[in-house]
């Protein structure tokens, strides 16, 4: 499959089949996180991986909203990844400060993208949750008070074919040497 494929393929799957991931996947899946950039390597990042079926429950539920019909799939995950935002080192701390720009949220985004693409790589399907009660999730896994939950990733066997990508049209967000 060549890269543009794989991009072709990730979507965010919204089911999946009741059927645990594979640890070799989940492996190699973690090693392309592992292997992400960030702004002056800093690495800003904690994966928490959950598989325990009390845990998941617990996660599922502080991403839910019955009330906005928000992520009410996202129980049927084996995995979820957990991203939780760490401090950064010395130079993207105060080169963000400098330019006001929070790297971390960039560098998260970053390695999200890397499990994500993994995951299709591997034949599975994944979806990213930025909606979630993060004082839930904090209390379930025990994150300390004061760490940001940037993002839950669900994993797993999708049910869901691939569906049409709607995006912007390339002249709308593409320009060649001036704005
Ligand atoms: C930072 C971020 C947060 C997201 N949060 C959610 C979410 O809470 N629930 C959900 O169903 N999808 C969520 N998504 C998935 C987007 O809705 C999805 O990527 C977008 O609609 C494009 O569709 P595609 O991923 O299938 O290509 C999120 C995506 C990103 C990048």
């Amino acid at each position: 499959m060549s890269f543009l494929e794989l991009v072709q393929k990730r979507q965010s799957d919204r089911s999946y089949q009741d059927k645990p991931v594979e640890k070799e996947k989940l492996d190699r899946i973690l090693e392309a996180a592992r292997l992400a950039p960030s702004a002056c390597n800093g690495q800003p990042w904690k994966l928490i991986v959950v598989t325990d079926p009390e845990k998941r429950c617990k996660i599922a539920d502080a991403a839910t909203s019955k009330m906005l019909s928000m992520n009410h799939f996202s129980k049927q995950a084996p995995v979820q990844i957990v991203l939780v935002e760490e401090g950064s080192n010395f130079s993207s701390t105060v080169g963000g400060w400098a330019k006001n720009k929070h790297f971390a949220h960039l560098d998260i985004g970053i390695i999200a993208s890397h499990i994500c693409l993994a995951a299709t790589d591997e034949g599975l399907g994944s979806c990213m949750l930025g909606w979630c009660d993060e004082g839930k999730v904090r209390k379930t896994l025990e994150i300390p008070k004061n760490k940001r939950v940037i993002l839950v990733i669900l994993l797993g066997y999708t049910t869901q074919p691939i569906h049409e990508k709607k995006r912007k049209m390339i002249n709308e967000i593409v320009s060649f040497d001036k704005y």
